[in-house]
């Protein structure tokens, strides 16, 4: 096939030869829909601040780990990053559709000691185990602690914090009260995609069931089932 303008041809980058801000967005356009961590932290004073962090995720259950990539800033670290080298505490609270607007008015770049919610309009309810108090609206709050903190880069902090305590507001739990389901369609939360301004809903769903091994083998081949059902992530 001939490289034309209606077929390009296929490119690769190699990292070590573009500047930062190229290698941010041809990586941030193309790893989404990110998740949105909405950061609460506080000063060694107390004060609180928020802020959002959409390079985040989990990356275990036991234990129950969290990361936030925190990038540098020009002129002075990110308020949650110094918060949470100063504590080693943060709230993760999570972000629903009707929450988006108020989760992008609290990214403005406000000096040290401005409490984001504040200006937000938003009130927060102590937490159990940490200083930094969660968001009240938001439906899903975990309290973490850092347990590890890496520099990735010049200023460029990867922290790995555990979470304590989980809340989530009543109306996403169903089924058994003992091992409650979420529902995901009421927690409808946004997702971070490419570019300062661009973001998704986590509503378009699909199903697909997993392949099983030992359902293609003959039966007295298949181990017990239950060995072979613990691969969640
Ligand atoms: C949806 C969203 C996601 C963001 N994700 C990140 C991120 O993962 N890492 C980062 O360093 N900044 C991220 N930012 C930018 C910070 O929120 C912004 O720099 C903020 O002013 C930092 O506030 P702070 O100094 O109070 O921590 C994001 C902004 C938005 C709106």
């Amino acid at each position: 096939m001939t490289d034309t303008p209606l077929n390009p041809p296929d490119r690769h980058f190699d990292m070590a030869a573009l500047a930062g801000d190229e290698r941010y967005r041809l990586l941030a356009s193309s790893i989404m829909p990110r998740p949105i961590a909405w950061v609460v932290t506080c000063d060694a004073m107390g004060r609180v601040n928020a802020a959002p962090y959409s390079f985040f995720n989990m990356f275990g259950a036991d234990h129950p780990v969290v990361a936030l990539g925190l990038l540098p800033r020009p002129d002075r670290p990110k308020d949650t990053a110094a918060n949470i080298i100063a504590t080693g505490e943060f709230v993760v609270n999570l972000v629903p559709y009707a929450l988006a607007e108020a989760m992008n008015q609290t990214c403005i770049d406000a000096p040290p000691g401005t409490d984001e919610l504040d200006l937000a309009g938003l009130a927060t309810r102590p937490s159990l185990a940490i200083r930094p108090p969660r968001i009240t609206a938001s439906p899903v709050a975990f309290e973490c602690v850092q347990r590890h903190r890496l520099e990735t880069g010049p200023g460029q902090l990867l922290i790995v914090g555990e979470v304590l305590h989980a809340h989530f507001a009543g109306h996403l739990l169903t089924g058994d009260p003992t091992r409650p389901r979420i529902d995901a369609d009421a927690l409808d939360l946004v997702g971070r995609m490419h570019g300062p301004t661009a973001y998704t809903r986590t509503r378009d769903q699909f199903d697909l069931s997993r392949p099983i091994w030992q359902d293609s083998l003959p039966p007295e081949q298949g181990e017990p089932k239950e060995k072979l059902e613990n691969d969640n992530g």
